[in-house]
C-alpha cells in the first residue's frame, strides 16, 4: 500500500503545527508499513506573496494528484486589506470547491484529563463526544449573485443562500450513515421558521430519514442549537447542518471541549480528502513555538481513518494524545495550575514517544 499526501502548511502557526503532524504521520505510517509520499505546496498568504495567488495552479494540481492533503491554516493581518478575490481564505474555499469536498467532519470530544479546561461545568461536558457534519461546498459561501454595488447614498451588498435537493441529500445521507456507526442519534440544524433554503433542507431530511428507520433524528433551529450547545451539549451526538451554520456551531462545539487547539477536521468528497486543524493561523502567536499541535495530530488520526482506512492506527494516535494529556503535559492554551507546560515541538515529541 502506498499513498500520496500533499502537505500545505500555509500561514501563521500552520507550518509549526503541520511539521509536528508530519512527524506523527511518518511514524504511524512506518508502524503500519504503508508507504507515504509527502510533497509540499504553498497556499494562502505565503502563496500570494510568492505567486500572487492564494491557490497557485501548481498547488491545485499537486492536490488533485494526491490521496490526501494535510493542511495547516491560512490568513493573517498582512493580507487583511487585499482584494477579496485573492484573500488567503479564498485559497481554501477554492480548494474545497475544486476537489468537491462537500462534507466537513468536525468531532468535538472531551478528553478525560482535560475536563477542567472546558469553560462549562464538569458534569455538563464529562464524556462529551459529538461530531458536526457540515456541508462545505454550497450555501451562502458560494451562492450567486454576490457583491457590493454603489447606490444613491451609499453601497448595497448581497450574498445568496442557496441549496439544491441533491446538495442537501448527499450530506444528509452521509450524516445518517455516520449516526448509524455512532450512537444512532442525529440532530439536523436549520432556520426553517424563516428561510426557504432551510425548509427544503428539512424536507430532504424527512425523505432521507425513511431509509434510516433505526436512527432517532430531530430538527432544531440554529439559534436554539447554539443555546443548547452550552446548556446541555451531551444531548447531541451527530449534528448535520449547512455551511454557514456549521461554521459557527463547530467553533462553539470545539470551545465547549476546552480548547479550539484540539479540534481536528476532515473534509471529504469524491476522492482526495483534506485534513486540517480548525483553529486557524493564530498570527498573534505565530513563530513563538507555543501553538498547540494536537489538533493537527488528531487531524492526522482522521487521515489514517478516512483515507488510509487504518482505524487501528487512528485509534493509536488518539490514545497517544490522551496519554500525554493524562501525564499532565499541556501547551499554553490548555495549561492549568500544577501541569507541565510544553512548547509546540516538545508536545509533538511526547506524542511520538507515546505512540512508539
Ligand atoms: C473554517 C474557517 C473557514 C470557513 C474560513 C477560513 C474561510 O472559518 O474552516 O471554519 O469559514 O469555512
Ligand atoms: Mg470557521
Amino acid at each position: 500500500m502506498s499513498f500520496r499526501v500533499a502537505v500545505l502548511p500555509g500561514d501563521g502557526i500552520g507550518p509549526e503545527v503541520v511539521s509536528q503532524g508530519v512527524e506523527v504521520l511518518r511514524q504511524a505510517a512506518a508502524m503500519a508499513e504503508v508507504g507515504v509520499e509527502l510533497r509540499s505546496g504553498s497556499v494562502g498568504g505565503c502563496a500570494i506573496d510568492a505567486a500572487g495567488d492564494p491557490l497557485p495552479d501548481a498547488t491545485l494540481q499537486l492536490c488533485r494528484d494526491s490521496d490526501a492533503i494535510l493542511f495547516g491554516a491560512v490568513g493573517g493581518p498582512k493580507w487583511d486589506n487585499i482584494a477579496p478575490e485573492i484573500r488567503p481564505e479564498r485559497g481554501l474555499l477554492r480548494l474545497r470547491q475544486a476537489l468537491g469536498l462537500f462534507a466537513n467532519l468536525r468531532p468535538a470530544k472531551v478528553f478525560g484529563p482535560l475536563v477542567e479546561a472546558s469553560p462549562l461545568k464538569r458534569e455538563l461536558v464529562e464524556g462529551l463526544d459529538l461530531v458536526t457534519v457540515r456541508e462545505l461546498t454550497g450555501d451562502i459561501y458560494y451562492g450567486e449573485p454576490r457583491g457590493i454595488t454603489t447606490i444613491a447614498g451609499g453601497e448595497r451588498s448581497i450574498n445568496t443562500m442557496v441549496y439544491t435537493t441533491a446538495e442537501i441529500e448527499r450530506i444528509v445521507r452521509l450524516a445518517f450513515a455516520i449516526a448509524r456507526q455512532r450512537a444512532g442519534r442525529l440532530t439536523s440544524v436549520d432556520k426553517a421558521n424563516v428561510l426557504e433554503t432551510s425548509r427544503l433542507w428539512r424536507k430532504v431530511v424527512e425523505q432521507v430519514a425513511k431509509d434510516f428507520p433505526d436512527i432517532a433524528y430531530e430538527h432544531m433551529y440554529v439559534d436554539n442549537a447554539a443555546m443548547q450547545l452550552v446548556r446541555a451539549p451531551k444531548q447531541f451526538n451527530v449534528i448535520v447542518t449547512g455551511n454557514l451554520f456549521g461554521d459557527i456551531l463547530s467553533d462553539e462545539a470545539a470551545m465547549v471541549t476546552g480548547s479550539i487547539g484540539l479540534a481536528a477536521s476532515a473534509s471529504l468528497g469524491d476522492r482526495t480528502a483534506l485534513y486540517e486543524p480548525v483553529h486557524g493561523s493564530a498570527p498573534d502567536i505565530a513563530g513563538t513555538g507555543v501553538a498547540n499541535p494536537l489538533a493537527t495530530i488528531l487531524s492526522v488520526a482522521m487521515l489514517f481513518k478516512y483515507t488510509f482506512k487504518l482505524d487501528a492506527l487512528a485509534e493509536r494516535i488518539e490514545a497517544a494524545v490522551e496519554q500525554v494529556l493524562a501525564q499532565g503535559y499541556r501547551t499554553r492554551d490548555i495549561q492549568s495550575p500544577g501541569k507541565k507546560l510544553l512548547g509546540t515541538a516538545e508536545m509533538g515529541r511526547f506524542v511520538l514517544e507515546a505512540l512508539s
